[in-house]
């Protein structure tokens, strides 16, 4: 039994990889910037420790007790509009509390065997035309846009603790799936309504991952000590804006929807600068994780989505009411 300490554990990832530490044997500490935010399916599991970013203040019993960190704290990168205001929330958030981890594995006397950090394939460019049917891998330079230029100072924050000699492992995360949060409940919002909605041409690739495979991830970078360095978690099949938004609408709508393009321009409008996202084309490769040995559960979007859109029996169909 090893304590995993995870920071921002509350969350989407960090809830579903705590739930399967805690049924491996592991002892799990959230590191919070305040208590009783676990979620119900974890109250009591696990303990709760605080940090705080700004005033540098970290739990010193929970580093000091730690076999292995999980570093997902971060601020809503889709959350909320891109003002200037929260783009320095959402850097803020990622690499002073990089820089804070170092420094308290720096001055803190602890046993810790690896640290394990979150980073996204935000960090990637646009697929280029030229470059057709290629995909990054985890030696591409990074974006030269907002995302790609926070993970790249998020990945070198945490980077210190490599420089002070800890194995450390950086898993860069595609869209992740899950019906508890994330990405797939905003794509079935407007489903509810009937509309099956294509954003600008639907052409652009959109790198994900369902949150089992990515927590098998997490855990094999724990267990694997050769791991080391920065690892793409995306399924090896990534697919069009268009072709999941129509395999989802089939799912969920059976023959009963529109497909309706929102246009570009109409998304710079909605979205602003975070339109870039939503519109960019990034096709990321799996290969070096799959290298390691590492098999997908849900290696394309069907068996995501027939996992995701299963209903316990007697429970109706998977049908938006
Ligand atoms: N979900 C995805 O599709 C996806 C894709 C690529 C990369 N990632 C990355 O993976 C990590 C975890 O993702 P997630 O989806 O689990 O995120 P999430 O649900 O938003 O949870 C992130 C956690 O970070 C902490 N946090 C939020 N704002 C913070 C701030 N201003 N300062 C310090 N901590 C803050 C919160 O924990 P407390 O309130 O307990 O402190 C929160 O529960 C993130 O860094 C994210 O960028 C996620």
């Amino acid at each position: 039994m090893s304590t995993i300490l995870i920071t921002g554990g509350t969350g989407l990832i960090g809830s579903a990889l705590a739930v399967k530490l805690i049924a491996e044997g592991h002892h799990v500490v959230t590191l919070t910037r305040k208590k009783g935010k676990v979620e119900q399916r974890l109250a009591g599991l696990c303990e709760e420790a605080i940090w705080d970013i700004n005033s540098r203040q970290v739990d010193e019993v929970a580093i000091a007790k730690a076999d292995y960190i999980i570093h997902l704290a971060g601020a809503g990168i889709s959350e909320k509009r891109w003002t200037d205001k929260r783009k320095k929330i959402i850097r803020d958030s990622r690499i002073k509390s990089s820089e804070l981890i170092a420094h308290a594995l720096h001055v803190i006397p602890n046993k810790i065997r690896a640290v394990v950090s979150a980073s996204a394939v935000g960090w990637y460019g646009p697929d280029i035309a030229s470059s057709a049917g290629k995909s990054f891998n985890e030696t591409a330079a990074p974006g030269n846009d907002f995302l790609g230029e926070t993970c790249r100072l998020w990945e070198q924050s945490i980077g210190e603790v490599a420089r002070q000699g800890t194995r450390l492992v950086i898993v860069r995360t595609g869209i992740v799936l899950d019906n508890k949060g994330g990405a797939l409940p905003e794509f079935r919002k407007s489903l509810r309504l009937g509309i099956a909605a294509i954003l600008g041409s639907g052409k652009q690739m959109i790198s994900w991952i369902h949150i089992d495979d990515l927590c098998r991830i997490y855990l094999k970078a724990i267990d694997d000590e050769n791991m080391i360095g920065t690892f793409n978690a995306v399924a090896p099949a990534p697919v069009s804006n268009r072709s999941l938004t129509l395999e989802l609408a089939r799912r969920v709508r059976g023959p009963n929807f529109l497909a309706v393009h929102v246009p570009a321009f109409a998304l710079r409008i909605i979205f602003g600068e975070m339109s870039i996202e939503v519109l960019k084309s990034c096709s990321v490769s799996a290969e070096k994780i799959m290298a390691k040995g590492f098999r997908f559960l849900y290696p394309d979007i069907e068996s995501a989505l027939n996992a995701l859109l299963r209903r316990p029996r007697g429970s109706g169909s998977a049908r938006d009411e």
